[in-house]
């Protein structure tokens, strides 16, 4: 599974880009109207960084407004996907895009139903929202399962976008479900790096390695290519 960052802020995917773990990245309307900032510049940036798909959202509610403001997104960079959501209008705008090879990531998808429509109508990323189905009691892997198998199935080449990950196991979820990708906001992935076994075994490295000197100054010589091998 693919990992993009879910985020609106330049600043977290400098950070987090260096991990070298990143494919893409999606925003939003929220993410981006956090960061007060220009959009443009932003998704810009983040495209360069992550070197892969962006996804932009449209925030028009018919058909043509979406078409044309996803004509404009993706005009902005290579790497922009045009998020468009889910609703009649947004398959009609999906279609349209598709049909001129404007990739489209179909985003609030909370059924297998609506998945296929949204692979019908031409979306390369479907996105399922994990998080929102959970905040209304619906079991988020049970619906990511069957949006998984509903598209696998079929002849779609659609991949299935795990979205609105709240938590690390969210992300591991999706990955043992076998879905394409999970976009992860950048707390959620700094979460995923913590375990204090992991930070305790560091330290006590460190603490031994310390213990004798000799091995400290071997250390720097390797490194400046004075060790006679
Ligand atoms: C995905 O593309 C969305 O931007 C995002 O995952 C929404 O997450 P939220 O439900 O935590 O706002």
């Amino acid at each position: 599974m693919r990992l993009f960052i879910d985020t609106g802020s330049v600043a977290e995917v400098e950070e987090i880009s260096a991990w070298g773990v990143l494919s893409g990245a999606t925003t939003n309307p929220t993410l981006l109207a956090r960061e007060h900032a220009d959009p443009g510049r932003t998704i810009c940036r983040i495209c360069d960084l992550v070197d892969g798909p962006v996804s932009a959202e449209v925030v028009a509610t018919d058909a043509a407004g979406m078409i044309a403001q996803g004509l404009a997104l993706s005009s902005l960079h290579e790497h922009v996907v045009v998020k468009v959501p889910f609703s009649p209008a947004g398959l009609e705008a999906t279609s349209a895009l598709a049909e001129q090879e404007i990739p489209v990531n179909m985003t609030l998808v909370f059924t297998a139903s609506q998945a296929l429509l949204a692979a019908e109508a031409g979306a390369t990323f479907v996105s399922c929202f994990l998080g929102r189905l959970e905040d209304v009691s619906i079991d988020s892997g049970e619906t990511l399962q069957g949006i998984i198998e509903t598209l696998h199935t079929g002849q779609t080449t659609a991949e299935v976008l795990a979205a609105s990950i709240r938590t690390p196991q969210h992300a591991v979820l999706a990955a043992r479900l076998g879905a394409e990708i999970a976009t992860v906001p950048g707390r959620v992935l700094h979460q995923m790096l913590a375990h204090p076994l992991t930070a305790a075994g560091i330290e006590r490295f460190g603490a031994d390695w310390a213990s004798r000197p000799e091995l400290g100054e071997w250390m720097t010589k390797l490194v400046d290519g004075e060790v006679v091998r």
